[in-house]
């Protein structure tokens, strides 16, 4: 009987262990310890056991039932704590909200690329910038009225916020690191809020100088933009313009991608989008000398190329997104973002 009792209660101090709740010990301890139990049926053998060994057997008995007993209440604790601890990998978490770039963050990374993969670097010059960068430097004299067309934020007599990203080229010829193959993106400031106009907004800057550099560098690079950017079948084209900065100076128009430069739909109808076939982009031109001269680079020896766009446009005319006021790109209404 000896080693029924210390088998049984190895038995049992081992399930016990291994229980995880007060259910299952539950029904451990009613098939040992319960009316009928396995343990109980022992204590009830007691009485047909020789007198001499009774008292011995009883108190072997009397001890393992008190093991038995701080058994089930330590694990008792166990499991309950356990049960409070537990977590339940099956319900489902909680997502928290993953957003995404905005609209011209992703327009800026992309601009950024086509341009970097053929050598073009990065540059970043300041929003808060001085009468000399923006304007005088660019070969617009103070009293010149082609000042006018930058509808300028003064912050101080002669602190401004940018009105455009060539406020870069000058700063950037001054580094003295020639050649120069600069994509200047930055915010850029304008006197004028309407559906089509937010009074800020970004613009990208090319500046290209080195020694003889032609207006088919300029054309072969937007060609190269304009295939790569907005899709293969695009070209683009030269129009005479002003800009006191370049010389000469031209528009760059892009040929339409709904009508594909034709102007005309396949239904016969005149395109809505475009003007006879092609999108204007921007400006651009041949650095004007006395650009070079402000920078410290001798116009004789050194020429180059510029082009200014703003993003906030050009990305719209690739991804065909029609916005019917652009100043709701920089609201906060995410209903509007998330499309983006
Ligand atoms: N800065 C001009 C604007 O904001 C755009 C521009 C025109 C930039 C000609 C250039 C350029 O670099 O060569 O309207």
């Amino acid at each position: 009987m000896h080693e029924e009792v210390s088998s049984l209660r190895s038995e049992f101090i081992s399930r016990a262990l291994a229980t995880q709740n007060h259910d299952e010990l539950e029904a451990l301890r009613i098939e040992f310890l319960g009316r009928n139990g396995r343990f109980t049926a022992l204590l009830k053998s007691l009485k047909d056991i020789e007198p001499d060994k009774r008292r011995q057997m009883g108190e072997l008995l009397n001890q393992t039932k008190k093991i038995l007993e701080e058994t089930l209440a330590t694990q008792e604790k166990e499991t309950t704590q356990k049960e409070e601890k537990k977590f339940d990998d099956t319900i489902p978490g909680i997502q928290p909200p993953i957003g995404h770039l905005h609209l011209v963050t992703q327009a800026i990374d992309e601009i950024s690329r086509v341009f970097m993969d053929i050598g073009f670097v990065r540059r970043r010059y300041p929003e808060i910038e001085t009468d000399f960068y923006a304007f005088e430097g660019l070969n617009m004299p103070s009293t010149h009225a082609a000042r006018d067309e930058w509808e300028t934020f003064f912050v101080e007599p002669n602190f401004l916020l940018t009105p455009h990203t060539s406020n870069g080229q000058v700063r950037e010829m001054e580094r003295g690191a020639l050649p120069i193959r600069m994509i200047n993106i930055s915010k850029t400031y304008r006197r004028q809020s309407d559906i089509s106009h937010v009074p800020m907004f970004h613009q990208f800057e090319g500046l290209v100088v080195d020694q003889n550099i032609h207006i088919t560098h300029l054309k072969g690079t937007l060609d190269y933009f304009a295939k790569n950017f907005f899709g293969e079948s695009r070209k683009t084209r030269l129009r005479p313009y002003n800009f006191r900065f370049t010389e000469p100076s031209f528009e760059i128009d892009i040929t339409c991608g709904v009508c594909n430069g034709t102007g005309k739909l396949p239904s016969g109808n005149s395109c809505k989008l475009c003007k006879a076939g092609w999108l204007e982009l921007g400006g651009a031109g041949m650095v004007h000398p006395n650009v070079l001269k402000a920078g410290k680079i001798d116009p004789t020896k050194y020429s180059g190329f510029a082009f200014g766009w703003g993003v906030e446009r050009t990305y719209m005319m690739k991804s065909g997104i029609q916005i019917p006021d652009i100043r709701m790109l920089y609201s906060t209404d995410l209903r509007f973002l998330r499309q983006f």
